[in-house]
């Protein structure tokens, strides 16, 4: 039995409540003041759900998944709840912690390259997690270490295994990163841009994975993209971030065929087209997102939303207007497509 009280593994039932994250906000503290990174964040996912959060760089993102995962940095701190199975994480000891974080939930990144230890070889690497977490023999744990490389699609992993991450393309040291999550297979694994350091075809390669790996050991996966053309296909549920705070939040079909806030709809007509080769018709939005340092009065997307009026200069709520559907916006809700 676990400690601090997820019993089994069979709490990993489809349709369940997984993640319940209310009112979470992340503050730092800096030389200039407050920064708001993440502003009254609310959202939830459900077992076997694939959440993708989407928004420009800076939108508050990343530290939403580290504020999970309790790994703010040190001039960070939290408010509000994210509770995983009903026990909020944000409350947790360090030694609670670390057991979610290496048999619940599971964490890949950008940057596999930075993520892997250059010193040691694959296999050191990933026996490790099993023999510490697990406390599975060396000959157990290598099997399956072996098998999960297979599943990950790595040719002769006997071989493979024994080389060092700088023997591995991005590509693949991506999917032994992947493979590494998934060796304790978590509940949830939060992806933060897992395609974005690499080329057209490698990205396809590595969705085409996770979707895979989501049906195969229905795992969640709460998809963190500054690019929609990622969601399409893997995502359930959409959370549109702008300047911290939810500005949109709905089932994929929803976002992509009926958006209804204004930043959704510029942030769809910014993808590159699946249809169009070469020099592509891609509209990036134009300005800036604002200084989290002086966030204007009333609705952050003002200064550049095409369609701001005068009840703009106040904070438009978040309300629901259809079911599942989540929007902060003041206009009254037709699609803008
Ligand atoms: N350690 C820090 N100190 C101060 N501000 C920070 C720190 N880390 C992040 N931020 C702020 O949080 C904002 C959101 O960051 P992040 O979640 O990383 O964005 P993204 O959506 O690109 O992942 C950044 O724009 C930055 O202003
Ligand atoms: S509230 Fe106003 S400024 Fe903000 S997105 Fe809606 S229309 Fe644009
Ligand atoms: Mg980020």
């Amino acid at each position: 039995m676990r400690k601090f009280g997820y019993k089994t593994r069979s709490m990993a039932v489809k349709g369940k409540k997984l993640l319940e994250v209310e009112q979470l906000e992340v503050v730092f503290n800096t030389r200039d003041g407050e920064v708001k990174a993440v502003n009254k964040l609310d959202f939830s996912m459900q077992s076997g759900e694939t959440l993708a959060i989407v928004g420009e760089s800076g939108s508050g993102k990343s530290q939403t998944a580290l504020a999970i995962m309790k790994l703010l940095a040190a001039n960070g701190k939290t408010r509000g709840a994210a509770r995983f199975y009903g026990r909020n994480l944000l409350e947790m000891t360090a030694t609670e912690i670390n057991e979610v974080r290496g048999e619940h939930i599971a964490m890949i990144f950008q940057d596999p390259t930075s993520s892997l230890n250059p010193y040691m070889t694959i296999e050191e690497q990933m026996l490790e997690v099993l023999m510490r977490h697990r406390k599975m023999s060396r000959k157990d744990a290598r099997l399956r270490v072996l098998e999960m490389l297979t599943q990950v699609d790595i040719p002769d992993p006997e071989r493979r295994i024994r080389q060092y991450p700088h023997e591995y393309s991005g590509g693949m040291q991506q999917r032994v990163l992947i493979a590494m999550g998934l060796l304790c297979q978590p509940e949830l694994l939060i992806a933060d841009e897992p395609t974005t350091a690499l080329d057209v075809t490698v990205q396809d390669q590595i969705k085409r994975l996770m979707r895979e790996l989501k049906e195969k050991f229905n795992t969640s996966i709460l998809l963190i993209t500054h690019d929609l053309g990622v969601v399409a296909g893997l995502a359930d549920k959409v959370l549109v971030m702008y300047a911290g705070q939810l500005v949109e939040s709905a089932p994929v079909d929803e976002i992509f065929y009926r958006p209804r806030h204004p930043y959704t709809a510029a942030l769809l007509k910014a993808v590159p087209r699946l249809d169009q080769v070469g020099d592509y018709d891609m509209h990036p939005i134009p300005g800036n997102p604002p200084n989290l340092l002086k966030l204007p009065k009333g609705c952050a997307f003002r200064n550049r939303c095409e369609m701001a009026f005068d009840a703009c200069a106040q904070m438009p709520e978040v309300r629901e207007v259809a079911p599942g559907h989540k929007l902060r916006c003041f206009l009254d809700g037709g699609a803008l497509k």
